[in-house]
This record gives C-alpha cells, structure tokens and sequence, in this order.
C-alpha cells in the first residue's frame, strides 16, 4: 500500500519515550550465553540495552512515555479520540494494553486497541491514526510503539538473546497549519513470516514445542530481507511525494543492526550524519525502536521545524512500512 497524504494537515505535536533503568551490557551478556562484546558489536553495533525489571509489563513503560507525548503536545489525555498501541508483547492478549493504558491515563473518550505488525508495529500505528484523523473519525490520536522482548527470548540463545532490549515511545498526531506527514508506504509478506516468528504464542498448536514461546529467527534471512526493504521501501515512498532523496535531513531507520542501517543510508545515498542511530545503547526494541529514536533525535535537537523526516521500518510478518513528514514544532 502507498499513499501520498491528501487530506488535511496531520503531523505529531507531541513526543515521549521511556526505557528501563536496568542497563544490561554485552560484557554481562557474555556470562550467561557463549559471546563475546567484540563479536555483538561487529555484528550488530550494538553496545547495551535495557531490561524492564520483574514487576514492570508493557503498559508500565508505555505510561511515561504517553505522559510525556502529551505534555509535549500541551493536550489533556480526555481529548484524546483514538489510542493506539502497537506491541507483540501487550501485558496480556486482552484486555488490550491500549484499553488498560487509556483508563490508566484518564482518556475516557477514546478509541483503543493494540496492533500487531512485528518490529513495523509503529509505522502501521502511525498511518492508520493518520488515516482515521484525515477521514474526521478521530480528532487526536495517541499513538503508541513498545515492547518488553526479554519476555519473549529465549535466555539461551545467543543468536536472539543479544539483539533485543525493552523500550517505549509514544507521539499525538493532530491537524495542524502546516503539511506534516506527507506519504506513507505499508507492506507486508506473510511467505517470509517463518523467518521470525513466535511459535505457540497463539491459536496454532505446534507439535514439537521445541522453542515454543520464544522469539525463532533465521538471521541471515531477516538480514537480507532488511536491507532489501528498507531501500525499496524509503524509496517508494520519496517517489510517491515527489521528494528526492537529498531532501531528507533526519532519516530514522528501524534500529535493528547498525550494519542493516549504514547499508540502507548508503545505498539510499543519505549521509550517515542524518540517520539517527540508537540501538547501540537500546539494541532493538521491536515496536519502541522508531518512537525511541524520535526521541533520541528530539532530545539532540536534530528535529527542526520543516525538516523532511524519513521514517522505515521492518520486522516480523514479514512487514515493512515508510512515513515521510515535514517535521513541525
Ligand atoms: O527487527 C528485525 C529483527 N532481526 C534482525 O534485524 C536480525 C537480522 N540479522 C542480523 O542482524 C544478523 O544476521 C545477526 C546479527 C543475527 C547475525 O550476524 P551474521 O553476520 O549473519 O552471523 P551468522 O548468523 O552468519 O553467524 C556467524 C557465526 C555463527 O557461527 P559459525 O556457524 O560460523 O561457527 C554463529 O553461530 O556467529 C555465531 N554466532 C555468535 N557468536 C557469538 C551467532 N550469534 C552469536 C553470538 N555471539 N551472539
């Protein structure tokens, strides 16, 4: 699916994350699973990441990161119309994390549910929130990406154990003056999804439970998925607006592999200085890893009113997606 934005102005208006306190490093990784700090870090770029602590579920990290979207947006939680929360690991399948973070912050008036659509979760959030603002069925929306992986992975598993952390980050989208988001390009290919998958996390029963309830991947598969993706994607999506790929001034890949991402710069012909690079102090946290980034780029200062904003992201289902934007304060 690819769309260039032809409603009413629609951008983010308000921006928040959270990530655990507990910082778990590579060298400490190395006492439970047979790695080393040298070998994560060639591999992946990948230096830290964080562990929610025992008592803390999806909700608990998504709460200050809403608390903070809106704050940021100067929007009372009561005038939000829609909350979306995208996550593979919601605190439980139902009530939906979305339904429970909604009365946690007192958005009475709102819409909720959770979305699924791998690490991609965000970008699909994203659209369909913009989606729903430009067709007037919801005037704000909060839109939210988070998930707690060390759930979900098998602690023995050095292929997977080192790549995840846990993390959250929320934005309000709302009409606003000026063009904001300004194309969006969704995908997705279910003959793929084996690649990276949760066995025995749903309906299906499988017969050999080996492995069942953790995080499966064949890496090397989802490696050249993610490179082909991501170009194609952010390219699709640059053509659809018109825009050229030197327009952009603040890229922000899904934050999966530092390797994954300097391929897609380079072969898109971004300079490394606009990509907005994290994971090495958050690994990759799946739905949280856009949002976070954001964040990270908010924080620095890097986001400027009218900057063109380039978006991808790509994970399990298999599933991509790309939102362009004009960055507006
Ligand atoms: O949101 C999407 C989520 N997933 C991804 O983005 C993952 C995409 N894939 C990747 O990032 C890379 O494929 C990995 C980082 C997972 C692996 O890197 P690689 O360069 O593709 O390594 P490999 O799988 O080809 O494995 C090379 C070697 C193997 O040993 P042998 O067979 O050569 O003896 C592995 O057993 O590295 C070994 N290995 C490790 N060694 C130390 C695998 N994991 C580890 C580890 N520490 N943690």
């Amino acid at each position: 699916m690819i769309g260039k934005a032809a409603g009413p102005p629609i951008s983010i208006t308000g921006l928040g994350a959270y990530a655990p306190d507990r910082v778990l490093t590579n060298d400490e990784l190395s006492t439970i699973v047979d790695t080393t700090d040298e070998w994560i870090m060639e591999r992946t770029g990948i230096r830290e990441r964080r562990i929610a602590a025992p008592e803390q579920a999806l909700t608990d990290l998504a709460l200050p990161a809403a608390h903070a979207a809106l704050d940021g947006a100067g929007v009372a939680a009561r005038d939000i119309d829609l909350l979306l929360c995208a996550t593979v690991t919601p605190d439980m399948m139902f009530p939906t994390s979305s339904a429970l973070l909604a009365d946690m912050l007192g958005a009475e008036d709102a819409a909720a549910c959770d979305l699924l659509a791998g690490c991609t979760g965000f970008m699909y959030a994203l659209a369909q929130a913009y989606g729903m603002i430009a067709a007037g069925l919801a005037g704000r929306a909060l839109v939210v990406g988070g998930d707690v992986l060390s759930r979900i992975l098998d602690w023995t598993d050095r292929s997977t154990l080192v790549l995840f952390g846990d993390g959250a980050g929320a934005v309000v989208l709302e009409k606003v003056d000026r063009p904001g988001f300004l194309g969006f390009e969704l995908g997705a290919d279910g003959g793929g999804g084996v690649h990276l998958s949760l066995p025995g996390s749903g309906s299906r029963h499988i017969e050999d439970a080996t492995g069942n309830g953790y995080v499966q991947m064949n890496g090397r598969e989802v490696f050249k998925f993610a490179t082909r993706v991501l170009v194609s994607s952010a390219q699709a999506v640059l053509d659809r607006c018109d825009a050229s790929v030197d327009d952009v001034d603040v890229y922000i890949p899904h934050q999966a592999n530092v390797r994954i991402m300097d391929h897609a710069a380079q072969k898109l012909g971004i300079p490394r200085e606009r990509m907005v690079v994290n994971v090495d102090r958050y690994g990759n946290t799946s739905s949280g890893s856009i949002p976070l980034a954001l964040a990270d780029a908010q924080a620095q200062d890097r986001l400027k009113e009218g900057d063109l904003v380039l978006m991808t992201g790509m994970g399990a289902g298999l599933t991509w997606g790309s939102a362009l934007m004009e960055w507006t304060r």
